[in-house]
């Protein structure tokens, strides 16, 4: 591998990128406010699965040495030694600088060494240990997980660091950020919260997150995604989870950090955490080799409801058998279900219910099956799920007990089912907003450059052959960032069969207007032999 190819395997844009601004999660991508023009609503896109950032406000973009060169001011054999250091790749003896550096060992460092420092404040302010005892921890329980305290000060936690570390390690292991952007000043990001470290698989602390002590917003804060910390990839609690997990050969999912600690205070050490952000597949498949199923147990909210639905489908679609549990007694989460009365937790574990009860009982609990527009409604949420089954024979008993729920023939059921085409299930092609409409052909091509392994997968890998294609790639993948690989291998199937009957309606243009001329000519071989293929195309 060459040293550009070198350093572009071991950098993600993102990475690059949320050093110059912060970025915001949009499904597979991020946007940000764009940084080469002034702006309040983004529209700088970073599409990770292209390794390409875009303004389409000012049209401005590249790879990782583009936009460090625009930012920078750099030419491209700086950018080169600037991203070659930050990879931690040596640049041949012609190059000064590089030295290579275990850059992940050294950003947990950091945040292991800041996980002390916060256990130490901890032991040193009282008002936060009130507050913990509050909630019930025990103090071995706090000692256990490591929970801290961040002080009310900008500048208590990096002066340490800074010690031993570079400012640049420091804001990438995500405790500290830059005062403004041209100084090199450090500010403390997390002040006056409990904080809670984050574990990864092997159970290094990678992230935090910050509680407030009052009503303040956010409620939560968290580390910003890092070489070391990816959200969507870690479930809180899962180094400490992992033995009972395998063990007990089931493991329940919960939405936030207290109701794993409760948990795990009142005996159930099976329980993690997706920490507030929405179950993934690979929160999903980290655990699948441990457990034969899995239980969600998510806020009895609506937003909890909706997070329930995804994640069974999720799990469905990995061929996980999957359950729900709902604690009753009026308790909002898990935690206070423990605050309340562990075994409230443990019958609703004990009774979880399948994804075709939770359906019932829980989701269409209001629903008024008299009101055809309902049922309806209902029917689409089952047969939606139903088309993410990744066993046949379990879709088809889903489709049978749903029909009977439904007071529904199977035969109906299945035929509405087979009916209902992908775009039933999902949102349809977004209408293109700019000048330059994207017409069926066009999103095809952008759909198989910025999902390049679905596109693969299906035999049409496609290959981004000018920057105009990577600019596609990026602004397809922008509209189709919420949706999921499913969903967009539909799509492709669609925009393929629009595409090729709009050629096939082309075609038959073409073979009319040659089938008249052919019998104006009297050639009428000619003509029968034209007219045999239009059957055929009508066929099609
Ligand atoms: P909740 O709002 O349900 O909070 O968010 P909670 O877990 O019940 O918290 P307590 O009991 O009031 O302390 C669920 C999870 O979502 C994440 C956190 O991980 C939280 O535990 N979250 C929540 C954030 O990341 N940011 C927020 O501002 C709020
Ligand atoms: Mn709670």
């Amino acid at each position: 591998m060459d040293t550009v190819a070198e350093i572009k395997s071991r950098l993600s844009i993102v990475d690059v990128v949320s050093q110059y601004v912060q970025l915001k999660k949009a499904g597979r991508n991020f946007k940000a406010c764009c940084p080469f023009h002034s702006e309040k609503t983004p529209s700088f896109i970073i599409s990770p699965e292209r390794q390409f950032a875009w303004c389409y406000g000012c049209q401005t973009g590249g790879d990782i040495f583009k936009i460090v060169q625009l930012i920078e001011g750099v030419d491209f054999k700086e950018s080169l030694k600037i991203l070659a250091d930050k990879a931690g790749v040596e640049l041949p003896t012609n190059f000064s600088g590089g030295v290579k550096k275990e850059k992940k060992d050294k950003l947990i460092e950091i945040n292991e060494l800041a996980a002390d420092f916060f256990a130490q404040a901890l032991s040193e302010n009282s008002t936060a240990q009130e507050y913990l005892k509050g909630r019930g921890l025990k103090p071995e329980t706090v000692k256990e997980w490591q929970v801290g305290f961040a002080p009310d000060d900008f500048d208590a936690l990096h002066p340490q660091l800074e010690e031993k570390f570079s400012k640049k390690e420091i804001t990438e292991a995500g405790v500290a950020g830059l005062k403004e952007m041209a100084s090199d000043q450090l500010y403390d990001k997390f002040r006056n919260r409990i904080i809670f470290p984050i574990e990864d698989h092997r159970g290094r602390v990678v992230a935090f997150t910050g509680r407030v002590l009052d009503s303040a917003e956010p409620k939560y804060l968290n580390s910003a995604e890092s070489p070391i910390f990816s959200k969507g990839q870690i479930l809180f609690g899962f180094a400490k989870s992992r033995d009972a997990i395998r063990e007990q050969k089931f493991a329940v999912v919960v939405e936030g950090q207290l109701d794993v600690i409760s948990a795990h205070q009142a005996g159930f050490k099976n329980v993690v955490a997706t920490s507030g952000t929405a179950l993934t597949e690979m929160h999903l498949k980290a655990l699948k080799n441990l457990i034969e199923s899995v239980i969600f147990c998510f806020d009895s909210d609506s937003a909890g409801l909706e997070s329930t639905r995804r994640a069974l489908e999720i799990a469905a679609a990995l061929d996980l058998n999957a359950k729900v549990a709902t604690p009753l007694g009026g308790v909002k989460d898990p935690d206070e279900a423990f605050q309340k009365d562990p075994q409230i937790f443990a019958d609703a574990v004990a009774s979880a219910a399948t994804p075709l009860d939770f359906f019932f009982d829980v989701l269409f609990a209001e629903t008024d099956w008299k009101n055809s527009t309902e049922k309806k409604k209902a029917v689409r949420v089952l047969l939606a799920h139903a088309a993410k089954i990744f066993s046949a024979v379990e879709r088809e008993d889903f489709i049978r007990d749903a029909a009977t729920r439904l007071g529904s023939s199977e035969a109906a059921l299945t035929e509405e089912f087979e009916n209902l085409s992908a775009s039933d299930f999902t949102p349809a092609v977004p209408e293109p907003k700019s000048k330059d409409a994207l017409d069926s052909e066009k999103i095809l091509r952008g759909l198989l450059l910025a999902f390049p392994k679905l596109a693969e997968k299906l035999g049409l890998a496609a290959e981004a052959e000018s920057e105009e294609d990577e600019k596609l790639a990026v602004l397809v993948s922008d509209k189709y960032a919420d949706f999921s690989d499913d969903e967009v291998v539909k799509e492709i199937k669609n925009l393929q069969s629009k595409v090729s009957s709009k050629s096939v309606s082309a075609k038959k243009h073409e073979l009319k207007a040659e089938m008249q001329k052919a019998e104006a000519a009297g050639d009428d071989e000619r003509a029968a032999e034209l007219s045999a293929e239009y059957q055929k195309l009508l066929r099609k």
